[in-house]
């Protein structure tokens, strides 16, 4: 069983990261660490809690951590995933609650008191990393690796040039890529190939659990907004492609690289300068580039299926 925490902010890819680390045998899921980003952080960590307590998750450990950026004002993404940050479904009150410790100091507790067998899974901007990076850089030798949500080399999503999760705190990011740990970037490169497409919904709908019916109403929500305002006809699911990394590595295909934030570009800030050719720096990075989309789509729905119906439903 391969450990992890998975750093989020929920979010309706966020939310599909989650039942893909629960739902899957190879992975055990030691904490959900919520940052701000998608949402405030109140509400990325209702929002976790909401998803753990549809999908019966009771055994694993939730912290809230930063609520804003290092440096700059936290910038949210309503426009993709609504007032909540989980629009769509409605939830009834959430029965898991918040570790009361701070996830910057879960994160260094639990990597520190571990054999060095625990990856990082950001799924969200990487301030919660990057304060434990500086609060205790033992931590970089003691991580097995980092597996991010975040960055693009071909395009941005947020502007021109940057991929949300960099864009909303560039700061942090340059802090994790320069750690010197093992890192793979999972980037819209990658992630635009994993369509929530009307067969992969009708899959997921046909296990007819709370939990599926969840995850069909997530992706309808998103499909909507991301049509609206990117002009996909099937949302790209990100985050659960950093998860399927971790389950099975050979689900998708990377290249060394070295990746390079950009923090004080006019037009550019947030953006993962990415050099394949070793001009800029040596390789501080594993950068994804191409899917195996119907076993990452295997993994997903077979995820779905492991959690079943446990015994809280979403109302
Ligand atoms: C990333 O931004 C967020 O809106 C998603 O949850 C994902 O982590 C994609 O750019
Ligand atoms: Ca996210």
């Amino acid at each position: 069983m391969k450990k992890i925490i998975l750093d989020c902010d929920p979010g309706h890819d966020d939310a599909m990261a989650i039942l893909l680390a629960h739902g899957s045998p190879e992975i055990e899921l030691v904490a959900i660490t919520t940052v701000a980003g998608n949402q405030t952080l109140d509400k990325t960590s209702l929002n976790a809690r909401r998803v753990c307590t549809v999908a019966g998750i009771r055994d694993v450990l939730v912290a809230a951590g930063c609520d804003r950026p290092l440096i700059r004002e936290l910038k949210t993404a309503a426009y993709i995933h609504g007032e909540s940050g989980l629009d769509g479904p409605s939830f009834g009150e959430p029965t898991v609650a918040l570790d009361p410790r701070h996830a910057v100091d879960l994160i260094i507790e639990l990597l520190m008191q571990s054999n060095g067998d625990i990856t990082l899974v950001p799924t969200g901007p990487l301030t919660n990393i990057a304060m434990a990076v500086r609060k205790e850089p033992r931590i970089i030798q003691k991580a097995r690796e980092i597996v991010l949500m975040g960055g693009a080399y071909t395009r941005g999503n947020t502007t021109p040039a940057a991929e949300f999760n960099i864009y909303v705190d560039p700061e942090a990011a340059a802090i994790v890529f320069t750690a010197g740990w093992p890192l793979t970037m999972v980037g819209l490169d990658l992630t635009h190939q994993a369509l929530a497409t009307p067969a992969v919904l009708q899959r997921i709908a046909a296990l007819g659990t709370p939990v599926s019916r969840l995850a069909v109403q997530l992706m309808e929500f998103f499909r909507e907004t991301y049509r609206r305002n990117s002009g996909f006809d099937s949302p790209p699911v990100h985050d659960p492609c950093a998860v399927a990394r971790v389950i099975d590595p050979k689900v998708m295909h990377c290249v060394d690289a070295f990746v390079a934030i950009e923090t004080h570009g006019e037009f550019t800030s947030g953006m993962t300068v990415t050099d394949f050719s070793g001009r800029l720096g040596p390789t501080n990075a594993q950068v994804a580039t191409k899917l195996d989309v119907a076993r990452f789509w295997d993994l997903m729905v077979d995820a779905i299926e492991r959690i079943g119906a446990p015994a809280v439903r979403a109302s």
